[in-house]
């Protein structure tokens, strides 16, 4: 009897808990950002490749994540947002091309190593993901995308270097 009560309480703390929880909200604002500088605008990939990209990278590196409904519930949803920003931080397709063409370079060449050694797209996302689970031809479409895609599109500091290289011909 006595036992009882101790688990009674404890369920009813963590539910309260649990709907306290609710009440802190990720922050899931993006900034806006010029469409013009993502990856896929600037690299224009067959429609496969695109949608590979979208179901497997874009909800973690890109401005552009959808939020299943699971996501919306504490302590998930921190879970979650936690990935994506770390996500964002490390690569963030939707503002490619801010990026210079060394890192450009240094990116693409992580995307191919992190999809060949099957690090990237993360397990865990995978698992309740099922249209981002790469077959192995999957995996090599979108390898040889990131390969080829090397060099297509200018870094900011690319465009600049060799705006400057042009002006230097004129002298
Ligand atoms: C569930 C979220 C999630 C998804 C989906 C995801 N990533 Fe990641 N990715 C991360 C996180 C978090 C990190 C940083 C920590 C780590 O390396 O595990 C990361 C790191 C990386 C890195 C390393 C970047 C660097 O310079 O350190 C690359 C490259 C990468 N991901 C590519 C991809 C590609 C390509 C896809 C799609 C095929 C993808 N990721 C899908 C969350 C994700």
């Amino acid at each position: 009897m006595k036992m009882r009560g101790i688990i009674r309480r404890v369920l009813i703390g963590a539910f309260l808990l649990l709907l306290f929880a609710q009440a802190i909200r990720p922050d899931r604002s993006v900034p806006a950002t010029d469409e013009g500088l993502d990856y896929i605008t600037l690299t224009q990939p067959p429609a496969a490749v695109a949608d590979l990209l979208h179901n497997a990278c874009y909800d973690c590196h890109s401005y552009q994540s959808e939020y299943p409904w699971y996501s919306q519930v504490a302590p998930v949803s921190w879970w979650i947002q936690n990935h994506i920003d770390e996500g964002r931080e490390h690569l963030n397709f939707s503002i490619w091309g801010e990026y210079n063409a060394k890192k450009q370079a240094h990116k693409l060449e992580e995307c191919w190593e992190e999809v060949g050694e099957k690090k990237m797209p993360l397990n865990s996302f995978t698992w309740a993901h099922p249209e981002a689970r790469l077959t192995s031809g999957q995996r090599q479409e979108l390898v040889a995308w990131f390969k080829g895609s090397a060099g297509a599109t200018k870094g900011a500091a690319g465009a600049e270097a060799e705006e400057s290289e042009g002006r230097d011909d004129d002298d």
